[in-house]
């Protein structure tokens, strides 16, 4: 995890770099810093902590060099403390870095052999004494990087500045994610685009294995053997207010009220209204053999799991295809049954979960063919499966995920369609039947946002509740998954997600007055059924908290509270279902008083293991 900023130019390095850090914190929030060369030298400040402890640090001092390195730090070696904050420094190199350095040990005690004295137990120290090593060794600072980063193992993103070539920054990129900003006179780089966004639109995701010689006007590219790349920045069209919090008290209040808009983009340009059929571009034809798929396996981690649970719901009705989902980080450690035959679709918002990369990499050794579904463009994700359906919702900078769920979802009913429409087995009558359904959402959405203080009524009445149940069945059920999660994410409250139909196998034996039970109780195949849960749960005093799209009188007078969602297709309300849920844990937290869009101990992108 963690993020980076490198910023040379002609301005003050230090006010750009901490607004970037401001932008990357979603990355990692245990403590941050900055190193700035002024022409009296390099000043290094660190604070354990989140940015505001940085920004109080350096508010009285006059720090004005025009190059610098910032880092926003999730701890992997070495706890959160200021000695072990980023960057850090060996003589004259210094070193911020995300990733982990997988034979750190042997280096470091390679290097203790020669002499070197490490202050910090972090792999990052490690780096900037290998560099400094070479460069003692007699190699020119470009040379030492490139002969470090030879040696190093695992994962790397680096920003590096070496006092005696200060006419330039260094940044290397392996498996963990560098973009290059390219300005007038200026230029940087970063972990994420939102940091790069208010300076320029002009940027390059950087590849594995390369390395970027950064200096005010020029940015050179090369592998690791120092052979020389094209540099070849495209234009993003996206404005930096999209990554602020545009009047919202939080990112995730926002985000989850963006909904209606950001599903609107995953399905625009991707249904042909006049025809009633889906077309996702020049992607998934059936040239690429989407109509011969025997099996589909979904792998993904947190809520894009959740979205593949779903997927399984969607897919094998829409399409009648076998559909098998799994977490990420079991798949890629076991033998899964996928190979020529099978589609293997990862899901990931950021596109740089470890572990969702590994299952791709996996899946395609095994000959699968892979289709990525990611939200952040050009991600490792996005670049490495072989084909990609972006669901184009904005940047998400709320650790806990609200819009990037929904817009998956989307983005799956898309591609069930599509595969339907191949293979026959959906008729264009039932496509136009599924596409009227799709575009009705975003306004049905909007309903229920406006529905909020409903929400907060609820909120109110059960925030001080530890423990909760949520239930569902059918395609609610990852939709109670996602509820829990989104609860015990934010708000820290115990919350678990089960089927509903399994309450008899062990949870009915927690109900009582003192866990409040949500249900998802949506009219289609197993209302009746989820009615009768709801019945068992009364019957032995539990709180009931529905979530409902019934319109008689039952499941309402069953329930301490109720919230109406409109009736739609059942297989398409977990769009709909899944927001009240994610603005009732949102209500909760805020009442609690946590810190909602940086809940401790997690990060938004997990790109280590
Ligand atoms: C982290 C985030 C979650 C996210 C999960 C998967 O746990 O906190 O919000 O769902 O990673 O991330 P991805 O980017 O692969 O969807």
């Amino acid at each position: 995890m963690c993020g980076i900023v490198g910023y040379i130019g002609k301005r003050h390095a230090l006010p750009i770099i901490l607004d970037g850090l401001k932008r990357l914190e979603y990355r990692g929030y245990d403590s941050s810093g900055v190193a700035i060369l002024t022409e009296a030298g390099l000043t290094i400040k660190r604070r354990k902590g989140k940015i505001k402890d940085l920004v109080e640090l350096v508010r009285h001092e006059t720090i004005d060099g025009t190059m610098g390195l910032g880092h926003t730090r999730w701890a992997t070696h070495g706890k959160p403390s200021d000695e072990n904050a980023h960057p850090h420094r060996a003589g004259d190199v210094v070193v911020v870095h995300n990733g982990i350095i997988e034979n750190y040990t042997e280096l470091r005690a390679f290097l203790k052999d020669r002499g070197h004295h490490f202050k910090s137990e972090t792999d990052t120290e490690m780096i900037a004494h290998l560099i400094e090593d070479h460069i003692k060794a007699g190699e020119p600072f470009e040379g030492a990087v490139l002969s470090a980063v030879r040696l190093l193992k695992g994962s790397f993103a680096l920003g590096i500045m070496h006092v005696k070539t200060p006419d330039r920054l260094i940044t290397v990129r392996e498996a963990s994610p560098i973009v290059l900003g390219f300005g007038n006179d200026e230029n940087l780089f970063a972990s994420d685009m939102p940091a790069i966004l208010p300076y320029t639109d002009r940027m390059m995701f950087m590849k594995d294995g390369t390395m970027a010689v950064i200096t005010p006007d020029a940015v050179r590219l090369m592998d690791f053997s120092g052979r020389g790349l094209p540099t070849e920045p495209g234009r993003y069209d996206i404005s930096a207010t999209m990554a602020e919090k545009g009047g919202y008290k939080h990112f995730m209040q926002k985000e989850i009220f963006e909904q209606p808009h950001a599903i609107t983009d995953t399905m625009r340009d991707r249904i042909l209204f006049d025809t009633k059929d889906i077309t996702l571009g020049d992607v998934l034809l059936e040239e690429k053999g989407l109509g011969s798929v025997k099996r589909i396996h979904f792998v993904a981690c947190g809520t894009s799991y959740h979205a593949g649970l779903a997927g399984k719901y969607i897919v094998e009705e829409i399409t009648g295809i076998p559909v098998d989902v799994d977490v990420a980080s079991e798949f890629r450690y076991r033998t899964p049954l996928v190979n020529k035959g099978t589609l293997t679709i990862a899901i990931s918002q950021s596109g740089e979960t470890a572990d969702t990369i590994a299952a791709i990499r996996l899946a395609q050794r095994q000959q699968s063919s892979t289709l990525g579904i990611c939200n952040v463009i050009d991600s490792t994700v996005a670049r490495e499966s072989d084909q990609v359906l972006y669901t184009h919702a904005g940047p998400e900078i709320s650790v806990a995920s609200t819009k990037a769920f929904t817009s998956q979802l989307i983005a799956i009913y898309l591609l069930a369609i599509h595969i339907g429409r191949i293979t026959g087995r959906v008729s264009r009558q039932q496509a136009s039947a599924y596409i009227d359904t799709l575009v009705s959402l975003p306004s049905l959405l909007d309903a229920i946002l406006k529905q909020e203080d409903r929400i907060v009524a609820i909120a109110k009445e059960y925030s001080r509740y530890s423990d909760f149940l949520y239930l569902g069945r059918g395609i609610s059920y990852p939709v109670a998954l996602e509820g829990a999660l989104k609860l015990k994410e934010i708000s820290y409250i115990h919350a678990e997600g089960y089927p509903a139909g399994e309450i008899k196998h062990g949870p009915i034996a927690l109900v009582g007055p003192d866990m409040p039970v949500v249900f998802i109780a949506v009219k289609g195949r197993v209302y009746d059924k989820i009615r009768s849960n709801i019945e068992q749960v009364k019957a032995r005093d539990g709180k009931i908290i529905s979530f409902t799209t019934a319109d008689g009188r039952e499941v309402p007078e069953l329930s301490d509270a109720v919230f109406f969602l409109p009736a739609i297709d059942e297989l398409f309300t977990p769009v709909l279902s899944v927001v009240p849920l994610q603005m009732l844990a949102y209500h909760i937290a805020v009442l609690n008083g946590t810190d909602v869009d940086q809940p401790k101990n997690l990060a938004k992108s997990v790109t280590v293991e």
